[in-house]
């Protein structure tokens, strides 16, 4: 078995800890609580591997046990177990104990609505919505585990580059840990929801001349430079906590895997995440069965896709563009863990357009359940395989939700009201303070 394939520790691999820190390229050995950014090493992304979880006399639990474990837990209220990512605590940080840095998150719900499971061609279509997070993104979940492990190293000060979720993340985790937080976002490229909430949590908030993939370069070489503590999705502690999405829907749907996991993709943490949920849960007999990733990617945005149509033989970089903001990555930094989560799993990629993200949008939104456009590519990705016949109608999909409907206003406002070319645009009607004015309203839409 080459190195990167060990999914937990064995009997006699790193005596007395629970965890260590292992590079993905050459499998140089950390301690879970060296704040290295990389492997000192050769320079590759760092993981986190587990010893498995097992009860008192050290005998590793079945899958049968653990799945007991973590539905009792469901049950808790307080402290840890009342968050959706620390009650899975002895799979993402065991020895965490009570330092935590805690809102808490996770606890979203498995949406089914019959709208959007006609639009997608879908019935058994479920919307995992992780807009219900505490800042309304799925960034939550990972951030408070690498909030919690900043605190633990001692951390000065924390920082991310950002398309905006991850810097409003950041932000409020940074506030309640009593850390400085260090955003670095594409000026002019972040939605306004996202903005305000960084503005708001008290984030020093850097507008840098160039695009996501800039800052991202820029981030990493100030971090080095100047020992902040960095928290973007190449920190394997964030991966870790957003493992747990997955934990919890598997656990939602009583541990019998869906056929797909479908996801919008950009800087590819997630996939890979997804990915490394999946190969543990499996391994630790969770899930008897792996759902197939389908990572979505926006067309003008798709390094991934276009490396995934070529049997991923190259590496790929794009000058991104694309209205979903949140994903307006060219140089995707997890993109190795992703092939293998995609290869793993038998899974996809595929881009949709800007114009097939508005329209499932529109249709998210207009159930009532509302989401970001990033978010939407998801449904979109749904629908376009259903189209193909890659999955049928009566197949068990569960689609992510990445983000909230209020991150991005902006484009809400040009869909419904600057906008002539998008269906289901829902106009506001300006009127006298009369009530003939409203009856007129009302009957021009009864006739309309
Ligand atoms: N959906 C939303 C709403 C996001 O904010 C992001 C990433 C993704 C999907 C893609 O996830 O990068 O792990 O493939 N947002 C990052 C940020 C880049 O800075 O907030 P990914």
């Amino acid at each position: 078995m080459a190195i990167s394939d060990a999914v937990f520790l064995s009997a006699h691999e790193a005596p007395g800890a629970q965890s260590v820190q292992r590079c993905d390229g050459c499998g140089h050995e950390l301690d879970e609580r060296d704040a290295a950014p990389a492997c000192p090493v050769c320079g590759s992304l760092l993981a986190i591997v587990h010893r498995a979880p097992a009860d008192a006399n050290g005998v590793a639990l079945t899958g049968a046990a653990l799945r007991e474990r973590l539905h009792a837990r469901c049950c808790g209220m307080r402290g840890g177990h009342g968050s959706g990512v620390w009650r899975y605590e002895s799979l993402i940080m065991p020895t965490a104990g009570d330092a935590i840095t805690s809102h808490p998150e996770g606890n979203t719900p498995l949406l089914n609505r019959a709208r959007v499971q006609q639009f997608a061609g879908c019935d058994g279509l479920l919307l995992k919505h992780e807009g219900y997070n505490p800042t309304g993104s799925f960034k939550d979940r990972g951030m408070t585990v690498g909030t919690t492990q900043a605190v633990r190293t001692g951390a000065s000060a924390v920082a991310c580059a950002s398309t905006g979720n991850t810097s409003a993340s950041l932000a409020s985790y940074a506030a309640q840990a009593g850390i400085p937080g260090l955003v670095f976002v594409p000026a002019g490229k972040v939605a306004l929801g996202k903005m305000a909430q960084t503005l708001a949590y008290g984030a020093r908030t850097l507008l840098v001349r160039g695009d996501f993939d800039e800052c991202l370069r820029l981030v990493q070489a100030a971090s080095k430079e100047l020992g902040i503590y960095l928290l973007n999705s190449i920190n394997p502690w964030r991966v870790e906590g957003q493992k747990t999405i997955v934990f919890e829907l598997l656990q939602q749907l009583e541990w019998d895997a869906p056929d797909f996991i479908v996801l919008p993709a950009g800087n590819l943490g997630n996939t890979a995440a997804f990915g490394k949920a999946l190969r543990e849960a499996h391994a630790l007999g969770l899930i008897t069965r792996l759902p197939r990733i389908v990572s979505v990617q926006a067309a003008g945005s798709a390094p991934f896709a276009k490396g995934f149509s070529e049997g991923f033989t190259t590496r790929h970089r794009v000058q991104a563009e694309t209205i979903a903001t949140a994903i307006r990555i060219g140089d995707p930094a997890s993109w190795d863990r992703a092939v293998r989560a995609i290869r793993e799993t038998n899974g996809l990629v595929l881009s949709v357009t800007d114009d097939e993200i508005i329209e499932a949008k529109v249709v998210v939104d207009a159930a009532g359940v509302g989401c970001e456009p990033a978010s939407a590519a998801s449904v979109a990705g749904v629908r376009q395989l259903v189209r193909a016949g890659v999955i049928r109608g009566s197949d068990r999909v569960v689609a992510i939700l990445t983000g909230h409907v209020l991150k991005d206003p902006g484009t809400l406002v040009n869909i419904h009201q600057e906008r002539d070319d998008v269906a289901g645009a829902n106009r506001p009607i300006e009127i006298d303070a009369t009530v003939d004015a409203v009856a007129r309203v009302i009957s021009n839409s009864r006739s309309s």
